[in-house]
């Protein structure tokens, strides 16, 4: 028996991804960008154990046996297909390609409320399986199968997911742009306004975008190819004002899209917005940028900014937003989340 145990980070956008031109192979309209948190706060865990006297696949789920979705079954297959590959003609072989696996996974935050858990799960789920049935080589790709966005979690530091021109998707994979370590000063906290369950679903919200929003098309063609290199060399240079810039700007299109779509798909609510309005009132007092929102397809806000203006932006957000009640407000700020190298 072959056990292994992996953790795998979620991974904050920058430049979204909203929109597939093939849904079976999750390939995007447009590239994306993101940071990938440290694997000390917000995480995956998943342990793979694969045997040749297991009878059948499983999967737990917060130690509940859970039905294995086909996506799950999709990066299992090509987990496999890669290891039979490795192992063609090589002595010992074990046909461990054959092994089923047992596959237990959980997370440490809130699942699908629009903080990136399938970021993080399926990342997790294809590390551990490629490490126990020994496969190397990018695995970005297959962990795109499960959820777009996984991709890049695979990766440390500042992330792109390339969208790729081919058709089979070989060429839609998630590429490092610097490690953590290039900037160092980056923090991200998430601001956790409601942790339920999102109404729309990204996978059913993009569908219905790419189906009816005008603005979606646009915006792949005439915008992202522009802000993509903005903000690479922002981060290159490590420019926080234009990067901070940028990625409020990409949120809010992100979320313009959402209402364009027909019916709406309205992931923010009221505090999401007073949330938006305290960072634009912050950066005017202070006479620059020092603070970036961004939000995904949920109510709850990751902020950008730098160490030194932690501890004053921290207990701001405090005053302005104390914790009441435990069902719809801020309840709680997570730990500044310093990005590192996995
Ligand atoms: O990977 P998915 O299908 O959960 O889509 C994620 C989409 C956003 O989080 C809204 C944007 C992104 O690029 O992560």
């Amino acid at each position: 028996m072959i056990v292994v145990t992996c953790l795998a980070p979620v991974n904050i956008a920058v430049i979204k991804y909203w929109g597939k031109r093939d849904e079976q192979l999750i390939l995007p309209i447009n590239d994306s960008i993101s940071a990938t948190l440290s694997t000390d706060q917000m995480n995956a865990k998943t342990t793979v154990m694969i045997s040749p006297n297991f009878e059948k696949d499983l999967l737990f789920f917060f130690r509940e046996e859970s039905c294995m979705s086909p996506r799950v079954q999709v990066c299992l297959k090509e987990i496999r297909k890669r290891a039979s590959e490795n192992l063609k003609g090589k002595k010992n072989n074990q046909g461990i390609d054959l092994w089923k696996a047992h596959i237990c996974s959980e997370n440490n935050f809130p699942t699908a409320a629009g903080l990136a858990s399938s970021s993080a799960g399926y990342a997790c789920l294809v590390t551990a399986l490629a490490k126990a049935y020994n496969v190397e080589g990018d695995c970005s790709s297959i962990a795109r199968l499960g959820s777009g966005s996984a991709c890049r979690s695979v990766f440390g530091g500042f992330v792109r997911w390339h969208k790729g021109n081919q058709g089979d998707g070989s060429d839609s994979i998630a590429t490092q742009i610097v490690p953590a370590s290039h900037w160092p000063s980056i923090r991200i906290l998430i601001l956790v306004v409601n942790d339920a369950r999102k109404k729309v679903g990204s996978t059913s919200g993009m569908q219905r975008s790419v189906e009816t929003s005008q603005l979606l098309q646009h915006r792949a063609s005439h915008v992202v190819p522009q802000r993509t290199e903005q903000i690479l060399k922002a981060i290159k240079n490590h420019d926080f004002e234009t990067f901070a810039e940028i990625t409020m700007k990409d949120s809010n299109q992100l979320h313009s899209v959402c209402l364009d779509t027909y019916p709406p798909a309205v992931y923010m609510n009221d505090v999401s917005h007073t949330i938006v309005e305290f960072v634009h009132s912050y950066n005017k007092i202070k006479g620059t940028t020092k603070l970036a929102y961004t939000f995904d397809a949920g109510p709850n806000a990751c902020l950008f900014l730098q160490e030194e203006d932690v501890a004053e932006v921290v207990a701001t957000i405090k005053q302005v937003f104390p914790p009441t009640n435990e069902n719809n407000y801020i309840r709680g700020i997570k730990v500044p989340e310093k990005i590192l190298d996995k």
